[in-house]
């Protein structure tokens, strides 16, 4: 049927008004020809809510597909793939929290192994037939850590032999620098039921080479906070319109905190605009759809998201998703994820644990809220998203996932607020701003967040830039 005939029918022509009513100003050839073929796609577009301004044939490609939120791992269209994505969630049990740590030490102990200094190391039940004057090393998990008045450091050590104390000199690591339930390496003496430690080992990252090759450039957002008083939308505004004129950033990356969420802290509907968790999904599903068509969209919850409130979060919940459903190329996914785009890996981690690790490690203390990479940094060097176990909420399954046993090209963290660029060991580390303006808490702590600061990044090479999208017009 060609378009005149087709808009002789007064249904057909009634549709199509309808559709243009909702602020659509073109429709490509193509895509005209196929919504002409085919009357069904006319009725999901007349139906949909908020459409793209631009309706291209790629769109309506999706929109036929109607994508499933992503629960679990399957492989993607396009060169794209969760690479590791979380999908447990069993009852927690005393055994659990003993595989939890063994899966922990494991996984830890064997990336140290590798480690030319450790490469001989001994059990801890070894160390007490081999004593004298010979340095040994062990492998092992903190158990416990105290601080002598004459500079000292104590720690209980424990692997899967038994467990030691080891006496660290201060000079040998930072104040805080080594925390609880971390896998470490020491090198030393050993005593009568005592280790004195010459060097600590932490697992490192190996140096990561960016692989180049042509590539398109991406967006590097988070904390939006939908349903908060304190939302900027016309930030919001200023990032939708910005990815419509730069179609070269083909991917988005939302690191967490969606919404604002409903009781995330006492007292919190005073600061919410909308008040239910409903309302925020679908004011969220609003926001996302304006923007541009053909972007691949890539989400995972934080700690104010309607999700557990303990790490690793799984994809959000379908039935709290539902909003999102229609949404082209959105792909919602665990927090953490590791994604894989055109060869990059991100590591996507809405965060949660700077805090803890910003408050343990002393002198990162009184920087890291103005430069999250610092603790971004310690993360990498620890192997482990959430090192201290219980400062945040970390759900204690068979295997710690938290655990970073595939190291990315970019770590993407939120959560802080804060805007951060850098590099460790050549990965690329980045801490989005926030669509929330500064909050009366963020402002008692003394922090100073980065509303509308975001970063785009040239995927080929791996150079990151901010942008300010609070001062563009
Ligand atoms: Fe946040
Ligand atoms: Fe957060």
């Amino acid at each position: 049927m060609d378009l005149t005939t087709f808009m002789q029918d007064s249904e057909h022509k009634q549709k199509v008004e309808r559709i243009f009513s909702k602020g659509v100003r073109m429709i490509y050839q193509d895509a005209l020809k196929s919504l002409v073929s085919d009357i069904e796609l006319i009725d999901l577009l007349a139906t949909m809510e908020t459409v793209p301004e631009e309706i291209t044939t790629e769109f309506l490609q999706c929109l036929k597909k109607q994508p499933e939120i992503i629960e679990a791992a399957p492989k993607l269209p396009g060169g794209m793939s969760p690479l590791k994505e979380y999908n447990e969630w069993e009852p927690v049990t005393p055994k659990s929290f003993l595989s939890f740590f063994l899966s922990r030490y494991k996984t830890v102990s064997q990336i140290l192994w590798r480690r030319p200094q450790l490469k001989n190391a001994v059990s801890i039940a070894q160390t007490s037939r081999i004593r004298g004057r010979e340095e040994l090393a062990i492998i092992g998990m903190v158990r416990d850590i105290h601080d002598t008045h004459n500079n000292k450091r104590i720690l209980t050590v424990e692997d899967l032999s038994g467990s030691t104390r080891v006496i660290v000199p201060s000079t040998l690591v930072e104040k805080g620098e080594i925390v609880t339930d971390e896998v470490i390496g020491i090198r030393g003496q050993a005593g009568r039921d005592i280790f004195f430690a010459n060097s600590v080992i932490f697992p490192e990252i190996p140096q990561v080479q960016w692989p180049s090759a042509e590539r398109p450039r991406a967006l590097f957002v988070s904390d939006l906070h939908v349903g908060s008083k304190k939302f900027i939308e016309p930030v919001w505004d200023n990032v939708v319109s910005w990815l419509k004129e730069h179609k070269d950033v083909k991917y988005l990356f939302v690191a967490g905190d969606l919404v604002d969420g409903v009781g995330v802290y006492q007292n919190q509907n005073k600061s919410l605009e909308i008040e239910t968790i409903e309302g925020q999904m679908e004011s969220l599903a609003k926001y996302l759809k304006q923007l541009r068509s053909g972007l691949k969209i890539f989400v995972i919850s934080g700690n104010h998201d309607p999700n557990r409130d303990s790490e690793p979060q799984p994809a959000l919940p379908a039935e709290i998703a539902k909003p999102l459903k229609n949404i082209c190329d959105l792909e919602i996914h665990s927090n953490p994820s590791w994604i894989d785009v055109e060869g990059i890996t991100v590591l996507m981690y809405h965060g949660t644990s700077l805090d803890s690790i910003i408050d343990a490690i002393e002198p990162i203390r009184n920087k890291a809220y103005h430069d999250p990479c610092l603790g971004q940094m310690h993360l990498l060097k620890k192997r482990h998203l959430s090192p201290i176990f219980g400062r945040n909420k970390v759900f204690p399954d068979k295997e710690d996932f938290m655990v970073i046993n595939k190291v990315p090209h970019v770590l993407h963290t939120g959560h802080v607020h804060k805007i951060g660029i850098g590099k460790y060991r050549g990965v690329r580390l980045l801490s989005s701003g926030t669509f929330q303006d500064t909050t009366d808490f963020q402002e008692k702590l003394g922090h100073e967040p980065s509303p509308g600061h975001f970063i785009v990044m040239e995927l080929s090479n791996g150079v990151a830039k901010p942008i300010d999208f609070s001062r563009l017009q």
